[in-house]
């Protein structure tokens, strides 16, 4: 910048030369016109009218001039820095509207363009079946009770009256949580919930308990690691194994289809006593395909009876261990398994095709949600 001129010396500054003005105006002008986007403009924006611009700097040297000189030099100069502001306003108005119609053609988004529909998602037929199994019971005034998946060892074996060294704990082949000996288990049966339900529930009791279960098997086309379970208790005064037949039947009517018999086969578990595997008649075959000549049934593999599941009555230990008087009370309970279920059911012959999640495998079931 020029010293201050105090002398009143007319003194020449060429950058105020009215030419030189209207030239520097003049190449402001043109790249403002000239600037095709607004990244151009902020760059023409800066060269012509930021602090640097030939404008800017000649503006400074005003004091250059004599006093009588500024006034005119600062209107000439005004003028100009005026001149070049309004049309970076005006330019930059015009670019920002071509802006927007252009992002508006560019970012348009046709509605009605067909697209890939996510499929709605369905709940697994395993489940529907579960609760379906459940409901039977609810129709008939059980409440769904619930205990957790990781499950304590002393709910699992030894409040079923399972001894420390009894071979059914090795038998049901357990998944120790940690290890060992911290007695945490991911539970092999939903039996556990039975005792839950006797210490928190007020009497009498009646619940069925569906869920996840877990044993130490390789998955193969009849045995899967993880499955399910539904279990059924029932304590009040005066039960007798004929409340247990009654209830099943009533489940294999609901179930398979009226007139379905069931019968009953000795067996042994620690925690019910006497204890039973079920049987129903083949809903298909009805029992027929065991008949000398008769068609082969591939439901029950012609053996005229589907094995349903084990029950009994709980054992008086059981229900001491609850704190429930054996000589008041009395319990039967029993436990099906699902998988079992949905491969008789619907003919589902391979274990595998449950668990690996093929939607070709479960839409057939339908879609319930
Ligand atoms: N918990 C037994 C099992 O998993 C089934 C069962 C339940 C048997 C209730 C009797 C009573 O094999």
């Amino acid at each position: 910048m020029s010293a201050p001129n105090k002398s009143y010396d007319p003194v020449e500054v060429s950058a105020l030369q009215p030419e030189a003005l209207e030239r520097a105006r003049d190449e402001a002008l043109a790249a403002i016109a000239a600037a095709g986007d607004l990244d151009e403009l902020k760059q023409v924006r800066l060269a012509h009218a930021g602090d640097r611009s030939p404008l800017a700097l000649a503006n400074r040297e005003i004091g250059a001039l004599p006093p009588q000189a500024r006034a005119e030099a600062g209107k000439r100069i005004g003028a100009s820095r005026g001149a070049v502001a309004q049309a970076l306003k005006r330019r930059q108005a015009e670019l920002e509207e071509e802006r927007d119609q252009r992002v508006l053609v560019e970012e348009t988004v046709d509605v009605t363009l067909p697209w890939d529909r996510a499929p709605r998602g369905a709940r697994h037929p395993l489940t529907t079946l579960q609760d379906r199994m459940a409901d039977v019971f609810v129709s008939m005034g059980f409440e769904v009770a619930e205990g957790p998946e990781v499950e304590a060892g002393w709910f699992n074996f030894d409040a079923l009256n399972f001894k420390p060294d009894h071979p059914a704990r090795s038998m049901q082949d357990t998944f120790f949580v940690e290890s060992e000996d911290t007695d945490v288990v991911l539970r092999t049966h939903t039996s556990p919930v039975q005792v839950r339900a006797m210490l928190s529930r007020e009497l009498p009791v009646y619940v069925v308990a569906p869920g996840r279960t877990f044993r130490t098997d390789e998955l193969d086309a009849t045995h899967t690691p993880v499955f399910h379970q539904l279990e059924g208790l029932a304590v009040d005064e005066g039960l007798t194994m004929a409340d247990l037949r009654g209830a099943i039947d009533a489940f294999v009517n609901g179930m398979f289809g009226e007139g379905l018999k069931t019968r009953m086969r000795p067996s042994y578990f620690p925690f019910t006593e006497p204890s039973a595997e079920v049987d129903m008649l083949c809903f298909v075959c009805h029992g027929r395909s065991v008949e000398v000549g008769a068609p082969a049934c591939r439901t029950c593999s012609s053996e005229g009876w589907i094995e349903l599941g084990g029950c009994g009555m709980v054992n008086p230990r059981v229900l001491a261990a609850c704190g429930i008087d054996p000589e008041r009370y009395s319990g039967w309970a029993f436990g099906l398994g699902v998988e079992r279920t949905l491969m008789f059911r619907h003919g589902v012959e391979d274990m595998h095709d449950m668990v690996e999640g093929d939607v070709r495998f479960t839409l057939p079931f339908g879609t319930e949600i």
